[in-house]
């Protein structure tokens, strides 16, 4: 449905899940006090992982770094350390610099506006929508996936929503439906709906408050609703990674400060999958004589462009060397930010067992 028939159902839409979301809105530690810093920090959060595993994140977060100016203060490997497990790091990262230009160039006051808001460093239409109508009450929408989803069902639009045409024109749709004065609560609510009833795969139509509206439920259509065109297949790296212990500490090394987990630890590694002699000659090559390998069991992790596919060696050397830092369990669990690509259990199976105790 488009034109004017397609106005009247969002509006119409927009006062039920207000009431909707009065009803069944989960009660969140952001919501609950919805300052511009914590609603900003929940949103990037949020972006890439679900409600329930931000929350102990977004806790300690809070905690270390309460307010814009403590997080601008930060050293970055505590953002990065307070980061671990998120992924996504270039958002921490991003997030940091933008704290530092609230303090620099706004006088510590978060800007209200969604205009003010996309000056910042690493802040896009949906976190700026998200902050503006959430923390500042701007009538503005805020368009992330789940939302896309419950316009498309909705609507019957059979669109590719991951196009960025497709996506604008949502975001216009909606901001033209958006209840003035509550589009926060209203942002909230779409995506809300989005989270907990109208999922991806096997809506729970009987529990929403749009089923006798929506176009796709009366089609029967709701179920293949929104079309995604087929992304690029991932390239693959094979990588041989190393687990090199000595004295109780393992080698690490820190990424560059540009691309791909920039400014985290990982263990070293190279391209690759080398058998156990070329594996052993390589450790030669850094200068380390080690003990017999031991083969741990391959690990993958797939980021969104690319996946690792790893071959993993455990090792104890003679003498801690080959230009790595070499860190405690104490050192690794305070400062240090292991991507989770490189899997606590591979530390532990290395003889690091002490270092994952209170890793997630
Ligand atoms: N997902 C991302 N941000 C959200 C919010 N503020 N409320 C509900 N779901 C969300």
């Amino acid at each position: 449905m488009t034109g004017p028939g397609a106005e009247a159902l969002l509006a119409r839409a927009a006062g039920r899940l207000l009431d909707w979301y009065g009803a069944h809105a989960r009660p969140l530690p952001w919501r609950d006090n919805p300052q511009p810093y914590r609603v900003w920090v929940s949103e990037v959060m949020l972006q890439q992982t679900r409600i329930e595993a931000v929350k102990p994140y977004f806790a300690r977060f809070m905690e270390a770094l309460p307010t814009v100016g403590h997080l601008a203060r930060a050293p970055e490997d505590q953002v990065l350390k307070l980061w671990e497990g998120l992924g996504y790091y270039s958002r921490a990262r991003s997030l940091h610099r933008a704290a530092k230009d609230v303090m620099e160039k706004y006088g510590g006051e978060i800007p209200g506006t969604v205009k003010g808001l996309l000056a910042l460093p690493g802040v896009g239409r949906y976190t700026a929508g998200a902050v503006a109508s959430i923390a500042f009450g701007e009538d503005a929408a805020a368009v992330d996936g789940n939302v896309l989803r419950v316009w498309s069902r909705l609507l019957c639009r059979e669109e590719d929503v991951l196009s960025p045409a497709v996506r604008k024109r949502a975001e216009e749709e909606l901001a033209a439906a958006l209840p003035s004065g509550r589009a926060g609560d209203f942002n909230q609510a779409i995506m809300e709906l989005g989270e907990v009833v109208c999922v991806p795969r096997s809506p729970r139509c009987g529990g929403c408050p749009l089923e006798d509206i929506c176009e796709a439920r009366a089609l029967g259509v709701e179920g293949s609703l929104p079309v995604k065109a087929p992304k690029k297949p991932r390239r693959v790296e094979k990588r041989t990674v190393f687990w090199l212990t000595c004295g109780g500490k393992v080698a690490l090394r820190q990424r560059p400060g540009k691309g791909l987990l920039a400014g985290l630890w990982e263990p070293p590694s190279c391209e690759g999958w080398l058998e156990g002699p070329d594996a052993l000659a390589f450790l030669q090559g850094w200068g380390m004589r080690a003990g017999p390998l031991r083969a741990l069991p391959p690990t993958k992790h797939v980021f969104s462009h690319l996946e690792w596919h790893m071959h993993n060696w455990a090792a104890q050397v003679e003498a801690p060397g080959g230009g790595f830092t070499w860190a405690s369990p104490g050192q690794l669990e305070r400062d240090m930010a292991l991507p989770s690509a490189f899997s606590p259990e591979l530390l532990a199976l290395a003889g690091m067992g002490a270092a994952v105790e209170n890793v997630k």
